[in-house]
């Protein structure tokens, strides 16, 4: 309740619910660099887990880093675009010529599980909008809380093996840094193992079968009861997006890659946080 009355009394800007997170409205990230107003961002991006800040136009790939580096040293993991405005940005489109496709199509995920501590926070600005092509985002506390008893007891005893770069191994479900909620380190499309019971005499890694079932289950949770569980964003113009990338997974819909000549340019600048400790049990 406290931040609640801290919140009304600065007024710094004004938040609106969504179905998961708040928009945004009444600030300029353009310009804004008030240290008492980046804090206020702050809290409310743990609390809120994603910020969608409404009209603020063209940001810059400059100013994107600048906003992103209040959060942390950024990591910049990613194919380097010609068309990415700032090395730091990594520029995602429909067009080839225009940045990398495909991408965030391969299963629900978190952003940088391949390394030892995923990033702490994405910023998204979408600088060219198709008519067609939203990104799809879930709670990971609630959709554990959802589990039935016996899914949640498998899934404690999961650790995830990252098929990139050196294979980091993370349990599946842990406790986030920052809130101590419940959440999930995972990618559906980028995991070559799951190991049970790690660090127990029983530690022994999935079968395959074993492997497709869990892949199965996890994606189940996401869409069941017709994806009840996801926040589709819209995109319009102006929308940047703040994310507590280890509270919310993400994907992109199939409809960010239909052709430009279908539902226009799309054009996504990415910028991703330095993960501050590896996930632990
Ligand atoms: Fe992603």
């Amino acid at each position: 309740m406290r931040s609640i009355g801290r919140l009304a009394m600065a007024k710094f800007y004004e938040t609106f619910p969504l179905k998961l997170g708040c928009a945004v409205k009444g600030i300029d990230l353009k310009t804004e660099n008030r240290p008492e107003v980046i804090e206020q961002i702050k809290e409310d991006v743990t609390k809120h887990r994603i910020l969608v800040f409404k009209n603020q136009g063209v940001i810059s790939g400059d100013r994107h880093v600048e906003i992103s580096k209040w959060f942390g040293e950024l990591e910049s993991t990613f194919y380097k675009h010609p068309r990415s405005p700032h090395p730091d940005v990594f520029r995602v489109s429909n067009d080839p010529k225009e940045g990398c496709t495909g991408v965030g199509r391969t299963g629900w995920h978190i952003d940088g599980s391949f390394q030892p501590a995923p990033f702490s926070y994405s910023l998204y600005h979408m600088v060219s909008i198709p008519k067609q092509g939203n990104t799809a985002f879930a709670p990971l506390t609630e959709l554990i809380e959802g589990l039935s008893p016996d899914k949640r007891a498998r899934w404690e005893r999961l650790w995830m093996v990252s098929d990139r770069r050196s294979g980091p191994i993370h349990p599946l479900i842990y406790s986030h840094p920052v809130s101590g909620k419940k959440v999930l380190c995972f990618h559906l499309g980028m995991t070559t193992d799951f190991i049970w019971d790690k660090g127990t005499p029983h530690e022994r890694n999935a079968s395959h079968e074993e492997f497709e079932e869990i892949i199965r289950e996890i994606h189940h949770e996401f869409v069941k009861d017709g994806g009840k569980i996801q926040y589709s964003h819209k995109w319009e113009d102006g929308d940047f997006i703040i994310s507590d990338n280890l509270a919310v997974g993400h994907e992109a819909t199939p409809e960010t890659q239909f052709p430009r000549e279908k539902v226009g340019l799309r054009v996504l600048h990415r910028t991703t946080v330095m993960g501050s400790k590896p996930p632990e049990k």
